[in-house]
């Protein structure tokens, strides 16, 4: 009983403590507010301070729950210093919220812009090391008064092979050797192909033009080889020269102010007999190493000698299928590879990376 008695004065003194408290720690949380408020300086941190005051957990809106803890004749005043506290507190957020905002638009409207200032641009790309090389051999062309011809990758069997005097038996149109292209519905009659070469560029240029006809032909052709050194997507650049009286020693000569033009240095230009359906006579040519003076190197295969391509006289059956008179025109073409003259210029070791799109190996060529 006497326990029990004590407990209950304990508990009464906790009590009355409670009520003397919750008018205090109002004023306590009050206090704490302003300088809470003065420490704010986004309207973020001014939104998080009103939730921790005035939110449904908020400290302010706790202490209204512990009315019933203050005796009853001080509840008014008790409800009357809440609710003025509460107003406070709202007009002062209101007004640090104005104040945040139009400190912001006074920043804006500060900030000085300086309109000639250059932009930031992302850094620009460089031109795949092939177009770089395309470019080159295009532009020495063109100081020779060469000009550039293009055909589609899609071509006709017939400008790809039969008008370039390759006959229907022709072991290059084999499934093997070439990329048949299914027709169109409505001309299921014809032969497409993706082009194996640039040669038919040749045909669509004399078709469409009367000699004098001076031409490069630079682009990509297909063929179904795939290993170290050759890839089914590849890229030539064919020449092609049909005036009066043009004759083999032209092609020499041509060939060889190219290599000056395009190496910086005279090389010597070798011609060896050897077969091409499309011209006769035929001949491979090889350009004198320019990497080892001919002293012999990985790049020459130690033999002072490149190959690069085809090329001939321009056969009579050529000039017949394009329509031009072969009794009064000669003319010569010559093919050879972009690809593999890129990779000796810069020295790459694989073809396929010219064609993986590896930026840490394109971003090694800046034009
Ligand atoms: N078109 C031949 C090839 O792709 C190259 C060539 C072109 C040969 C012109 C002779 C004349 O191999």
């Amino acid at each position: 009983m006497l326990a029990d008695r004590s407990a209950e004065r304990v508990k009464r003194a906790h009590s009355q403590s409670q009520e003397i408290r919750v008018p205090q720690r109002l004023a306590a949380q009050l206090e704490q507010f302003k300088v809470d408020l003065d420490r704010v300086t986004s309207e973020e941190a001014l939104y998080d301070l009103q939730v921790a005051y005035l939110g449904k957990k908020g400290s302010i809106t706790a202490l209204k729950a512990e009315m019933g803890k203050i005796p009853p004749a001080d509840r008014k005043a008790f409800g009357a210093a809440w609710n003025s506290a509460r107003d406070s507190i709202d007009a002062a957020l209101a007004t640090r919220r104005q104040f945040l905002k139009d400190e912001a638009r006074r920043r804006d409207l500060a900030r000085r812009v300086d309109l000639t200032m250059p932009p930031l641009r992302p850094p620009p790309g460089t031109l795949h090391p092939l177009a770089q090389t395309r470019r080159r051999l295009s532009e020495s062309f063109m100081r020779l008064g060469f000009d550039v011809a293009v055909g589609p990758h899609v071509e006709s069997g017939r400008y790809n092979f039969d008008d370039l005097n390759m006959p229907s038996d022709h072991p290059a149109r084999d499934m093997a050797d070439t990329f048949f292209v299914s027709p169109p519905a409505g001309r299921e009659g014809d032969e497409l192909v993706l082009r194996t070469h640039t040669s038919p560029v040749q045909v669509r240029t004399m078709r469409s033009q009367t000699p004098p006809i001076r031409i490069i032909a630079p682009g990509t052709t297909f063929r179904r080889d795939d290993d170290a050194t050759h890839s089914p997507m590849f890229h030539q650049i064919e020449g092609l020269y049909v005036d009066r009286g043009v004759t083999m020693a032209d092609l020499k000569a041509t060939l060889m102010a190219f290599t000056a033009d395009f190496f910086g240095q005279a090389l010597e230009v070798r011609l060896r007999p050897s077969f091409f359906p499309f011209v006769e006579p035929g001949a491979e040519f090889d350009l004198a190493c320019p990497f080892c003076s001919q002293r012999g190197c990985n790049l020459c295969k130690h033999t002072g000698f490149i190959e690069l391509g085809g090329c001939g006289m321009v056969h009579p059956a050529v000039f017949e299928a394009c329509g031009v008179d072969s009794e009064r025109y000669t003319g010569w073409a010559f093919g050879f590879g972009i690809d593999r003259m890129a990779m000796m210029l810069h020295q790459v070791p694989h073809l396929r990376l010219m064609f993986e799109g590896d930026v840490r190996f394109l971003e090694q060529f800046p034009c």
